[in-house]
C-alpha cells in the first residue's frame, strides 16, 4: 500500500430503508477480503446509521453519515444532529458539504469548514466536497473555484479526506476525462501542500460523480485518485462491491 489507502465511500443520499441494511451484510461477504488494502465506506441516512453500524460491527465495512451540525456542543438546535451523537451510535466519517447541501441548504465554504471541524472534534473523520458547476467549467473557472473551496472548506487541522465532485457529473451519465480529473486533483493536492506541506501527501483525495461498475477502473487509474464517493451506485452491495473490486489494490 501507498502512503494513502484508498477510500470507497457509498452516499445513499434519500434513499433507502430498513431493508436495504442487508446491502451492507451482503457487501462485507463481498469485499471483506480487500478491506487490509482499501476501506469500504457506506453513508446511510441519519435514522439508519445506528442499525448500520450493528450490522456492520466486527466486519469490514465502516459506516458514516451524509451531513453534522457545525455546532459540537449539546444545545438548542431542533433538527440538528451533532457528529459526536454520530460517533455515539458508531459512525467513524461524516460527509461535509455535498454539493446537494451546498445548493439546497445554501452551505457556504465557512459553515462547510466548521461542520469538519465540529467532525473532527467528535474523533470522525470528515470527507469535504467540493467541485465546480457546468458553468463555471465552461467559463474555465474550474481551478478558482475548486482552489478556493478547498482553501476555504478544510478544516485547520486534523486527518480529512476530500472528494472532488463536479456539480454536472452528479447523478448523471458523464464524467470528466481522466487526465481533466488527474488535473483537478494535481491542483487540490497543490492547494493543500500551499496550506499544510508534507500533510498533503497523505490526504486522501476522492473522485466522486457518475462512477459504476463500468467505468471505476479507468477512473482509478487516474492519477492522484485515492478512492471514490459513489452515489446511485452505492445502493446496491453487487454494483458496489464491483466498484471497489476494480480498483488495482484488490488484488
Ligand atoms: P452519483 O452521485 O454517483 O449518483 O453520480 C455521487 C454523489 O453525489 O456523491
Amino acid at each position: 500500500m501507498g502512503v494513502r489507502k484508498p477510500l470507497i465511500a457509498g452516499n445513499w443520499k434519500m434513499y433507502g430503508r430498513r431493508a436495504a441494511l442487508s446491502e451492507i451484510a451482503a457487501l462485507h461477504a463481498q469485499v471483506g477480503h480487500v478491506s487490509g488494502a482499501i476501506d469500504a465506506l457506506i453513508c446511510p441516512p441519519f435514522p439508519y446509521i445506528a442499525a448500520a453500524a450493528e450490522t456492520a460491527r466486527g466486519g469490514s465495512v465502516l459506516v458514516g453519515a451524509e451531513d453534522c451540525s457545525p455546532v459540537a456542543e449539546d444545545s438548542a438546535r431542533t433538527g440538528e444532529v451533532s457528529a459526536a451523537m454520530l460517533a455515539d451510535v458508531g459512525a467513524r466519517y461524516v460527509i461535509v458539504g455535498h454539493s446537494e447541501r451546498r445548493s439546497n441548504h445554501g452551505e457556504s465554504n465557512d459553515l462547510v469548514r466548521r461542520k469538519a471541524e465540529a467532525a473532527l472534534a467528535a474523533g470522525l473523520t470528515p470527507i469535504v466536497c467540493v467541485g465546480e458547476t457546468q458553468a463555471e467549467r465552461e467559463a474555465g473557472r474550474v481551478a478558482e473555484i475548486v482552489g478556493g473551496q478547498v482553501r476555504d472548506s478544510v478544516p485547520a487541522g486534523g486527518a480529512f479526506v476530500v472528494a472532488y465532485e463536479p456539480v454536472w457529473a452528479i447523478g448523471g451519465n458523464s464524467t470528466p476525462t481522466i487526465p481533466e480529473i488527474a488535473d483537478v486533483h494535481r491542483l487540490i493536492r497543490e492547494t493543500l501542500q500551499t496550506k499544510f506541506g508534507d500533510k498533503a501527501n497523505r490526504t486522501r483525495i476522492l473522485y466522486g460523480g457518475s462512477v459504476g461498475p463500468k467505468n471505476a477502473a479507468e477512473i482509478f487509474s487516474a492519477g492522484g485518485v485515492d478512492g471514490a464517493l459513489v452515489g446511485r451506485a452505492s445502493l446496491k452491495a453487487s454494483d458496489f462491491a464491483a466498484i471497489i473490486l476494480a480498483h488495482p489494490a484488490a488484488v
